[in-house]
């Protein structure tokens, strides 16, 4: 990224963002253009896409970076334990979480964000990095940030309600 810190690295994405998904209603349109700007913009990710809550699984959605598994139980891996809890995961190293999903073997650290519409998840936004530790408190906040926007704009679309 440039040369600023990282709040205000994610400030002018979260605009980026809400200029190129506020006039769209498709949901996976405006998936696949937030993880091309994540994946431009964040440095040191090789990874970053979207799982989506279909009939108790995950099922991989748009993304960037390379081919990925397809489906994830609820519960497995980062991404489906991220979803039974409820709750943004941090994984500063991958290879220390117990039942990690390796779909690229060059990640080594991970977040993972619960969407949540109506007090029900309905995907997640997965990003991962080769480097270990990558993400921090700023970046997740910055990343909730960017899918808080999200949710609201689909809402504000009657698609995600
Ligand atoms: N590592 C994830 C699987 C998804 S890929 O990283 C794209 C997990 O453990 O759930």
């Amino acid at each position: 990224m440039f040369d600023m810190n990282k709040v205000e690295e994610y400030e002018i994405i979260l605009k980026q963002v809400d200029a190129i998904i506020s006039d769209e209603s498709d949901v996976i349109a405006n998936m696949a253009n937030i993880s091309a700007l994540l994946f431009e913009s964040l440095n040191d990710v090789n990874w970053v896409g979207f799982y989506r809550v279909i009939s108790e699984e995950l099922v991989l959605g748009p993304f960037q970076g390379k081919v990925a598994c397809i489906r994830i139980p609820l519960g497995k891996g980062v991404c489906g334990t991220a979803v039974t809890e409820a709750k943004t995961l941090r994984i500063a190293d991958v290879h220390h979480f117990s039942g990690h999903i390796a779909c690229d073997a060059n990640s080594n650290s991970e977040i993972v964000i619960p969407i949540t519409v109506n007090n029900k998840i309905i995907a997640i936004l997965d990003v991962d990095s080769p480097n270990y530790d990558r993400f921090d408190e700023d970046d997740q906040t910055g990343l909730e940030n960017i899918i808080n926007a999200f949710q609201n704009i689909m809402i504000k679309h009657g698609v995600l309600n």
